[in-house]
């Protein structure tokens, strides 16, 4: 059967600052998609990470269904009503429009959306992350299907010996481009290596694979807000969906990148470098400088449409080391204060902070 997996993000308000969504904000979430289960929803569930309230749901609808869509926004906009009354902080944040159009896209949310048909064991993993960019995911993306020092099966599994077909944005000229590794595997890395203008939206197997090739193995949220906003009004937060196993990366492969803790533009102002710390939900909740970033992963059998789990994936002690370094590269990236490359390059903050302060100087400034 065909099923269409939505993950749908936004934030609404955070409970003491952009700590954390409370469980309130959440038992709204579910109150709300409870109504459409069944009728619209095969199934759904509800999650966070930080001050982003997540919905993950199953449909036979398709991408930008403006049902689905629809209801995401019903939720975030009853969530954000109570997020004003209980005077949480950022009430309705990422909510950029007053009424629904149809579709959240260009609406403040963050969409990662896919179509497929699911196999006999339908094994997906759900990545969300707080206080960073879409492009966060280019390298533990890039890692999972095109690196053979992280995904054993590139070499070892016929299935994945062809490698796989890369969809890349231009989030800066808003074009696409898809590429095939290992073929072009450096060119791919030239574009994907600036995660701040470059983002892989989609990834998908070649032509011959036993999944479609027009069928996505993963897909990201590519959404920007300060673009659809048109002035800064929080990070990106992006979430990701990978399906694994039999044919594509092993769950352990697509776990595999997060236990280096990989440099993220977000943090503090989305205006820090710092590292991606991979947490267990409980542990999703950035407090230091407003960090350092943190990512969840959510693992689920997905069965006629029913989503089976959650697994919480960093709750183990394996990713503990991961957690360590990312503490000690937060020290030490902390240490440079205001100064290049924690705080992002002045081309990065030219859309936000840098015109204020280069305005009231510019009457000061005299030629050299
Ligand atoms: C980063 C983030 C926070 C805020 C910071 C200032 O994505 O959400 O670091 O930027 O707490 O927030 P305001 O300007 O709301 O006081
Ligand atoms: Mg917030
Ligand atoms: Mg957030």
């Amino acid at each position: 059967m065909k099923v269409t997996l939505s993950v749908i993000k936004a934030d609404v308000g955070g409970l003491v600052g952009h700590h954390v969504v409370p469980v309130e904000l959440e038992e709204v979430a579910w109150g709300v998609l409870e109504e459409h289960k069944d009728e619209l929803l095969f199934d759904f569930d509800v999650t966070h990470v930080g001050d982003d309230l997540v919905l993950i749901m199953t449909h036979d609808r398709g991408e930008d269904n403006e049902e689905v869509h629809r209801v995401a926004w019903d939720v975030f906009k009853e969530a954000a009503e109570l997020a004003k009354e209980m005077g949480l902080y950022g009430a309705g944040q990422d909510l950029l429009k007053e009424a629904f159009s149809g579709n959240v896209r260009g609406m403040g949310p963050g969409v990662a959306e896919m179509s497929f048909e699911e196999r006999p064991s339908e094994p997906v993993i759900v990545f969300a992350a707080d206080k960073t960019e879409a492009g966060a995911w280019n390298l533990p993306l890039f890692r999972i299907f095109a690196d053979p020092f992280n995904t054993a099966g590139l070499i070892i599994d016929p299935h994945l010996h062809n490698g796989f077909r890369f969809e890349v944005w231009d989030l800066i000229e808003h074009k696409k481009v898809f590429m095939n590794t290992p073929e072009e595997m450096y060119d791919l890395l030239a574009l994907i290596g600036s995660p701040g203008r470059f983002a892989v939206k989609r990834v998908f197997p070649k032509p011959g694979h036993v999944i479609d090739e027009n069928e996505p193995v993963a897909v990201a949220s590519t959404e920007r807000l300060y673009e659809e906003a048109g002035r800064y009004v929080g990070k990106d937060d992006p979430v990701m969906v990978v399906r694994a196993q039999h044919g594509l990366p092993a769950v352990g492969e697509v776990m595999e990148p997060f236990a280096f803790p990989h440099l993220v533009a977000g943090w503090m102002r989305g205006s820090h470098w710092g590292p991606l710390m991979p947490v267990s939900v409980k542990d999703a909740k950035p407090t230091r400088f407003d960090g350092p970033p943190r990512v969840i992963a959510l693992g689920y059998q997905i069965k006629n449409g029913m989503l089976i789990g959650p697994e919480d994936m960093f709750d183990d002690p394996s990713f503990d080391r991961a957690r360590e370094i990312a503490n000690a590269v937060a020290d030490y990236m902390r240490r440079h204060g205001p100064f290049e490359p924690h705080r992002v390059s002045f081309h990065d903050l030219e859309y936000t902070t840098m015109p204020k302060v280069l305005e009231k100087l510019r009457d000061r400034f005299e030629p050299l």
